[in-house]
């Protein structure tokens, strides 16, 4: 990590009223030192929600686990200060195994989900011996078990269930409706089946259930009945099939509070809600609680994460709107296009400044929809000046692309004063590193 030399002398409280600090650090030292756009992270709120977390479940005497689902933000750094903290790791492709072995992050505590996991990815989960792997579907049973069979090898599993809780988020990120692409359908008899079928393979050792219902959300309300129903599934499946349900995992899918508009609940109420639930129905046949399970992602990582751009060109149509443009958007945060997801942001450098102007920020990549926030109060907006748009830890980098071959932002991790390039900032060269087009006539 280095320190800025500018804010460990005394003018840094001075400087800090009219700059954002990033964890002891300007935006504007961090723009001058590794360019924009960029996203920084605030290690200490990262590791602060993780302790918050585990602190809510010793509240509430349940055995736990947590992984971090690294979708939100995956990079051997993510894995590693995972790992340090304890948590197990939720990855969804080879991709995102091959980052977490990369960073060193032990096998064993690795679990696998995807509603289309390849043969080579669960060879790949297979062969590194992770810690679990989530089953979705009949296909995958037989695909594991062909690849158990050949290789000898011995896996934990557990079965992922679509509950039909409908939590009112987003379309396109709730996974827990019954329409849903993921998992075993309750209501249909195909959780029953896949525990039926997963028994003709004894190297699958089904360890538990899982229930994902959505992303983004506020309300305690759907997880307390997702929880409920897997615990009286898991009590049926018992009964019927002789299958212990030794975890009982309820996946992710806590809020955060992108702008004022939001409020979601704190995480203590998640974990006390999903772990009173499920007690109460273990308890009402004289059973006890498994071991809890969750796999937060966007609340372990979202709003630790800033991202700072520079501020070009604008537009003002009279009457209508002035568009203000940075030299990032939906390539680097796709969120707005994809779900019309809404931000709150500062010009970085005037934190002093009134509100003067209502304006909306737009992206450098040749689309209209390529929008960052649609109306938005700000001081001036002056080319040069720096934009910082808040809680963009979680699904922005993950979901970056290369879209007008716009090169991906660098990210920094930030503690105390020090940062930590973790992600450099894309070059042009490395927008053709996979380019093969060295002899035009070698068609074969
Ligand atoms: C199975 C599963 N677990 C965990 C998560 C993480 O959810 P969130 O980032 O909302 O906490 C997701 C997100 O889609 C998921 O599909």
């Amino acid at each position: 990590m280095e320190r800025s030399k500018l804010h460990s002398s005394a003018n840094e409280t001075l400087l800090s009223k009219k700059e954002l600090m990033i964890g002891g650090l300007s935006a504007s030292w961090l723009a001058e030192k590794y360019g924009t756009p960029l996203i920084v992270y605030d290690e200490e709120k990262i590791r602060n929600q993780i302790h918050d977390y585990k602190q809510a479940f010793h509240e509430v005497q349940a055995d736990f686990r947590l992984a971090y689902a690294c979708k939100a933000f995956c990079s051997t750094y993510m894995c590693q200060i995972a790992q340090e903290e304890g948590l197990w790791l939720d990855v969804v492709s080879g991709g995102e195994l091959f980052t977490a072995l990369k960073s060193g992050f032990q096998p064993n505590h690795i679990l696998m989900h995807g509603n289309n996991k390849t043969k080579e990815e669960l060879e790949f989960a297979v062969t590194s011996q992770i810690g679990l792997i989530v089953v979705d579907n009949f296909h995958e049973i037989e695909v594991l078990g062909e690849i158990l069979n050949r290789t000898g090898q011995s896996i934990d599993i557990m079965i992922r269930v679509s509950p039909g809780v409908d939590v009112h988020t987003h379309d396109f990120i709730s996974t827990g409706q019954q329409d849903s692409k993921f998992g075993f359908d309750l209501y249909s008899g195909q959780v029953e089946e896949a525990i039926i079928a997963i028994k003709k393979y004894h190297r699958m050792r089904l360890m538990g259930i899982h229930a994902h219902i959505g992303s983004q959300i506020f309300d305690a309300e759907g997880f307390g009945v997702a929880a409920k129903r897997m615990a009286d599934l898991s009590k049926k499946i018992e009964r019927e099939l002789d299958v212990m349900t030794h975890i009982l995992n309820l996946g992710g899918g806590l809020g955060i509070r992108y702008t004022s508009e939001d409020t979601p609940m704190p995480l203590e109420t998640l974990v006390e809600e999903v772990v009173l639930a499920a007690r109460k129905a273990y308890e009402s046949d004289g059973l006890s609680l498994p071991l809890i399970m969750l796999e937060p992602g966007r609340s372990i990582v979202a709003e630790a994460g800033t991202t700072i751009y520079r501020v070009g060109s604008r537009k003002e149509i009279p009457g209508l709107r002035t568009y203000v443009a940075v030299d990032g958007g939906m390539t680097d945060n796709p969120r707005l296009a994809l779900y019309g997801a809404k931000y709150e942001a500062v010009i970085a450098n005037k934190m002093n400044a009134n509100k003067e102007e209502l304006v909306s920020i737009a992206g450098k990549a040749c689309e209209s929809g390529d929008m960052l926030i649609w109306d938005i109060e700000l001081p001036k907006a002056e080319p040069g000046d720096l934009l910082a748009v808040f809680c963009t830890g979680a699904y922005n980098y993950s979901m970056a692309s290369n879209y007008n071959r716009i090169p991906r932002p660098a990210v920094v991790f930030v503690r105390e004063g020090q940062s930590k390039l973790v992600l450099r900032r894309e070059t042009y060269d490395d927008l053709l590193h996979l380019e093969m087009n060295t002899d035009f006539s070698s068609f074969s």
